[in-house]
């Protein structure tokens, strides 16, 4: 009896301490840490760093919701102003913010790349690449190949029964809608939808290659211009990007003319908007930059550079992928 209570005692005494032990760990215990997180986006108008920047936001969101360390993030507009954006990572700077995500304005200078790798702080650059850039320790660069998504825009023509030569003249006339033209994503995607197409054989005229800045509204106002200059003879318009194409829809629908019979217009994102127009057949195609898959990367890279680890793979591309009616149900959301 002796023996059974102190066993008894003993037990008692254990769970005593593990009890305070908890209790330690509850009410005295660390503090759920907070890392501060500066993302600089190029501009907020546009279409698709807006669906970026909320993929960006929505990681740091969900490892919020698990709990444990808590992530603040603070998203500044540089408004497609370089001086802007200097000033606002800069800030970042001074406040020694614990990491970044930077897509530049500018990328003909490397200038407030240098600043960043400077102060130390852990960088993420994405989608607007500086050529011949060499990383530092603590940064790195996640975007994706441009070449490939102009390619892809030159088979989605070439493709076609006609190889995009709609009236059979032996000639594809075409007018080039280009984004940004400091812009790698720009000059790739112009001239490698255009090689993709005479390397298969193709004979090309380019009637006219203008700028429309990644935007909607200059791309519809373009588009409309040319056709009204043009007319008939336009076969193909190619658009650096989605934004743009939605644009020229417009004008080509306000000029009667229909996309897949007396037209063929192309673009790259995959946009929400040119996944539809693509399965109702209003765009031949469309090449997916995948914003969800990059932004991923971006963070991940943040994540393992605020832990200590150095990246080794400091130009990390994403793939395109070729969107047209055959496998555009995968990416309508
Ligand atoms: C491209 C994208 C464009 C525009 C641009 C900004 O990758 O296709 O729509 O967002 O980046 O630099």
């Amino acid at each position: 009896m002796k023996k059974l209570l102190s066993v008894l005692l003993a037990v008692l005494m254990v769970f005593a301490l593990v009890g305070c032990t908890n209790k330690g760990g509850e009410e005295g215990g660390e503090e759920a840490k907070t890392v501060k997180i500066g993302v600089a986006i190029y501009q907020f108008d546009d279409n698709f760093m807006t669906l970026y920047r909320n993929d960006i936001q929505a990681y740091f969101d969900a490892l919020n919701a698990k709990g444990g360390t808590q992530y603040e993030v603070v998203i500044v507009d540089g408004a497609n102003d370089a001086a802007t954006q200097t000033e606002q990572v800069n800030t970042f700077i001074t406040q020694g913010v614990d990491g970044m995500i930077v897509n530049l304005v500018q990328t003909s200078s490397d200038a407030l790349a240098k600043a960043v790798e400077e102060s130390g702080i852990p960088t993420v650059f994405i989608n607007r690449e500086i050529a011949d850039y060499v990383y530092g320790e603590k940064t790195c660069y996640v975007g994706a190949d441009a070449r490939d998504s102009g390619t892809y825009q030159g088979q989605i023509i070439f493709d076609q029964p006609n190889h995009g030569d709609l009236n059979g003249d032996g000639v594809v006339n075409y007018i080039m809608i280009m984004g940004d033209p400091e812009n790698s994503d720009a000059q790739f995607r112009t001239e490698y939808s255009i090689k993709y197409m005479v390397e298969n054989g193709a004979t090309v005229n380019c009637l006219y290659q203008e700028t429309g800045n990644w935007a909607q509204a200059q791309g519809q106002e373009l588009v409309a211009t040319e056709l009204s200059k043009e007319g008939d003879d336009i076969e193909v318009v190619f658009c650096n990007n989605d934004g743009m194409a939605m644009g020229a829809l417009e004008s080509i629908k306000a000029a009667g003319r229909k996309v897949g019979e007396d037209i063929y217009l192309v673009g790259v994102d995959a946009i929400p908007e040119a996944c539809e127009a693509v399965k109702n057949g209003d765009m031949t195609g469309t090449v997916l930059n995948d914003d969800l898959g990059q932004a991923t990367a971006a963070c991940e890279s943040l994540l393992k550079m605020l832990a200590g680890e150095v990246i080794t793979n400091k130009v990390n591309y994403v793939p395109y992928v070729m969107v047209t009616t055959e496998n555009v149900d995968q990416y309508i959301k």
